[in-house]
């Protein structure tokens, strides 16, 4: 898959929140979002999924324009700010009943992925009850578990501990393997450093600069040599 977007700028009021963006995201890569806050991570990631219409500008997902020709992309996986889910059911109910809207995600797939991400598919707490690591795993999960082919998550590893954080890198490099579409937004350096095949570096909600990781190029030219 691929999205493009031409000039795409949004404003809010006076505020130019998306200025001018110009980026082209195609499937097997991992794309990195750093700025301040406040500076359009979120807002770029909205972007992307067809959430803001654009003042100016468009984007196009394998050519057909978002708002235009299609409302939403198909197959989006979405992790926005903070997951809502129903307090007063377990978290392995929750995804169970978002399940259902698509049905192409069966129980066992839920399970894996909770098993994977270390929550107890079994424990009979709710969501309401849930900490805020936990909250966070079920939504990274609902954003994977339909084999989404387009997957946007802001700040996927806040609240995790260690372990987790680990396991989500883990997580994020088979769904790349899988040939994934995936963005993400981190402030914290390393994740995106170890991660992300480009990073673009947002302030004022213009994009200031693009980098591409040497690192995973590398790796690309080793295997091929063996
Ligand atoms: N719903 C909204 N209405 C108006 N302005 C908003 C809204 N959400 C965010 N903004 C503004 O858009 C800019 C970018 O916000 P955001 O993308 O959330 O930043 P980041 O995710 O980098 O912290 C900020 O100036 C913010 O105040
Ligand atoms: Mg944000």
């Amino acid at each position: 898959m691929k999205i493009e977007t031409t000039n795409f700028t949004k404003v809010i009021g006076k505020v130019n929140v998306l200025d001018n963006i110009n980026v082209s995201l195609e499937s097997g890569n991992i794309y990195g979002v750093v700025g301040r806050n406040g500076s359009g991570k979120t807002m770029l990631l909205r972007m992307v999924a067809g959430l803001i219409l654009p003042t100016n500008g468009e984007v196009r997902i394998d050519g057909k324009v978002l708002g235009k020709d299609i409302s939403f992309p198909d197959k989006l996986g979405i992790l926005l700010e903070k997951p809502s889910f129903l307090g007063h059911l377990t978290g392995y109910a929750n995804l169970q009943m978002l399940a259902k809207i698509r049905n192409v995600t069966k129980n066992e797939d839920i399970q894996y992925y909770m098993n994977m991400l270390g929550l107890d598919w079994e424990n009979d707490k709710k969501f309401k009850k849930y900490s805020l690591g936990m909250k966070q795993k079920l939504g990274i999960i609902q954003a994977i578990m339909e084999n989404q082919q387009i997957i946007i998550l802001d700040e996927p590893f806040n609240a995790l501990d260690e372990t987790s954080v680990g396991t989500l890198r883990e997580v994020l490099e088979k769904l790349r393997a899988e040939q994934k579409l995936i963005v993400m937004t981190s402030h914290n350096k390393e994740d995106i450093q170890l991660l992300c095949d480009h990073t673009f570096t947002i302030s004022d909600g213009k994009i200031i600069s693009t980098h591409k990781n040497i690192k995973h190029e590398n790796d690309l030219i080793t295997a091929r040599d063996a």
